[in-house]
């Protein structure tokens, strides 16, 4: 099957299977006859899994209307819908837009848009964009600050050299002090300095670093369990950036937990790949996902819109720089950090794209 007048190298299933949207061939008694990579992974099974199978075995409820949707197959009419909402048999919700077309042979093309992932597509590229905005006047004024500093810093040294009196030199001496401390500060908010040296490297060898810095460290006993797909393939990554973004994310799972007095803390650190994934607008066709699930008392709400913006934290030590400099290292990699959490269950997911490109 090709579509000739494009390219040779271009199958109608190679383009069905970079669609975002989910597409599935019914016949009249709703047997699934064929699902792209998109429906696949609404219905989360295999195109395997799913041919042969009726529509009814994976969705226990759903708002289509099914008298219009019959009337689509009876007359040849397309039938659309929009926000539909689904419940799968296994207990997911989703909502989307439907528009269900007859084909040949009584057979019924179906177009699944998902709401959810649409409104989430929007929202996140503008969280991204007054992220970005956030850290570049941070950024901005951390160095309008730091190079004044040095100077400051200099003519209290030259002073503290003329001056022949101890309670005087105690006042360069806290001139000294407080710059070493504003440039501390100022370093952190410019993120750290690191060099990039990106390669091809398993994931798993990184993450495998970060439990191992976690393990070491003797203030606390939780245990993290891993569950790594060990098929994913290297990723074109910067190990030493990796590992600090993983890092920051996790310690904060460590710190949240330890201060829980009733539940047993956990974190879960689990690997896949994921098809088709949509990071600022722009679709890779393959990614690493890392999930990292803690359960934790949850984000705090107010943090919520706020939470990868520099110095916003709920600590009374924080410096609220972590998920802020997590945001930025995940970014030269081209990948993205999405969030859910809730009361019992905070989950942190990276997305690396996985293809030949330098980031
Ligand atoms: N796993 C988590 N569970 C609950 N809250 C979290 C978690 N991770 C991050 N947070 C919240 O996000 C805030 C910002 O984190 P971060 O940027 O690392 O700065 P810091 O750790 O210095 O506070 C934290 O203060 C905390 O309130
Ligand atoms: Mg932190």
């Amino acid at each position: 099957m090709k579509v000739e007048f494009m390219s040779e190298s271009i199958t109608t299933t190679n383009l069905l299977d970079n669609l975002s949207t989910a597409v599935v061939v019914l016949n009249s008694e709703l047997i699934v006859q064929y699902a792209n990579h998109a429906a696949q992974d609404v219905f989360e099974r295999s195109l395997n899994l799913l041919i042969g199978c009726s529509l009814n075995h994976f969705i226990a409820s759903s708002s289509l209307d099914f008298e219009r949707f019959q009337n689509s197959m009876e007359f040849g009419v397309v039938y659309s819908d929009s926000e539909v909402t689904f419940k799968f048999n296994d207990g997911r919700h989703t909502q989307a837009d439907v528009s269900i077309t007859s084909i040949l042979d009584n057979q019924l093309l179906v177009e699944i848009r998902l709401v959810e992932q649409q409104k989430k597509i929007s929202q996140e590229n503008r969280q991204w964009a007054q992220q970005q905005a956030a850290s570049e006047l941070v950024r901005g004024l951390a160095h309008e600050i730091k190079n004044p500093l040095g100077g400051i810093r200099g003519a209290a040294q030259l002073l503290a050299k003329q001056l022949h009196s101890d309670e005087l030199e105690e006042f360069t001496q806290v001139i000294i002090e407080q710059s070493d401390r504003l440039t501390n500060l100022v370093d952190r908010l410019l993120g750290p300095n690191l060099r990039p040296s990106f390669g091809w490297y398993n994931v798993h060898q990184v993450l495998e670093k970060v439990c191992t810095l976690v393990r070491l460290d003797p203030s606390h006993n939780i245990a993290i369990t891993r569950d790594y797909d060990p098929s994913i393939p290297d990723v074109y990554l910067d190990q030493d950036m990796m590992q600090q973004a993983t890092l920051n994310i996790v310690r904060n799972s460590v710190q949240v937990l330890s201060e829980q007095q009733n539940v047993v803390g956990k974190i879960q650190i689990i690997t896949r790949i994921e098809r088709q994934v949509i990071i600022h607008g722009a679709c890779f066709p393959l990614c690493v996902k890392i999930q990292i699930i803690d359960n934790g008392p949850g984000i705090p709400v107010e943090l919520k819109n706020t939470l990868f913006y520099p110095m916003v934290t709920s600590k009374k030590e924080g410096n609220g720089l972590g998920l802020s400099i997590s945001q930025t290292l995940i970014g030269h990699h081209r990948g993205k950090i999405e969030v859910d959490s809730w009361p019992g269950r905070t989950e942190f997911i990276l997305y690396i794209p996985i293809d030949k490109k330098d980031p």
